[in-house]
């Protein structure tokens, strides 16, 4: 059983992204053997990071929640949108608390964009971003692009959009499956 966390980073009054998070939770979920939710930081509400977690003996509320299942996880997919070809700044400020909890984990990122280009740039700054964590963002991506147009608020959404999760999501199991077993070697060492 591998634990696939799925952070959703966009907060915005009426945002998009949290209806692909749910739809990659939504097709996540369909897989056999994997513990999958979707972490909302619309709901984390943490406040501006001052000090990283190990550092603190004041923790806000729900950080120390939120740092074991990054660290029991053992890969993550995170849910941006892309806002003035960057990432959002509270998705970096919930990714800066922590740090040994990313430790050579794959990140698999999906990218959401009201224009044409899927978000594009924003996915190659949260890649330099992961790599900075110790991470290891994982080649392929899935990038939403016209998402207005693409995940309608009534559910519906352009079904192209399936086989591409999957193809994507494959992948992201493919480097869980392959780290978790050089991991679990390490531990017989
Ligand atoms: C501050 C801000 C900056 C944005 N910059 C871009 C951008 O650079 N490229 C783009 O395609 N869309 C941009 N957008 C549109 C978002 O991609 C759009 O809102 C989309 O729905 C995903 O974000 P959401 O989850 O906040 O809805 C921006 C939106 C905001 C609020």
């Amino acid at each position: 059983m591998f634990s696939i966390p799925i952070i959703c980073g966009s907060t915005r009054r009426d945002r998009q992204s949290i209806k692909v998070a749910r739809f990659v939770l939504a097709r996540l979920q369909q897989r056999p053997n994997i513990k999958t939710e979707l972490i909302d930081l619309l709901e984390c509400n943490f406040p501006i990071m001052e000090e990283r977690l190990h550092r603190r003996d004041d923790p806000p509320p729900g950080l120390k929640e939120f740092a074991e299942k990054i660290g029991a996880a053992d890969s993550l997919i995170i849910v941006t949108p892309e806002y003035n070809n960057g990432y959002p700044g509270v998705l970096k400020n919930a990714l800066d608390y922590l740090l040994p909890e990313y430790e050579r984990k794959p990140i698999g990122i999906v990218t959401v964009s009201a224009g044409g280009f899927g978000g594009i740039n924003c996915l190659a700054q949260l890649r330099l971003v992961c790599l900075g964590m110790g991470a290891v963002p994982i080649p392929e991506n899935l990038s939403v692009s016209r998402v207005q147009d693409t995940f309608k608020d009534d559910g519906s959404y352009d079904h192209a959009y399936d086989k591409r999760a999957d193809g994507f999501l494959d992948e992201v199991l493919w480097f869980t499956e392959a780290i978790a077993a050089r991991k679990a070697k390490d531990q017989t060492k």
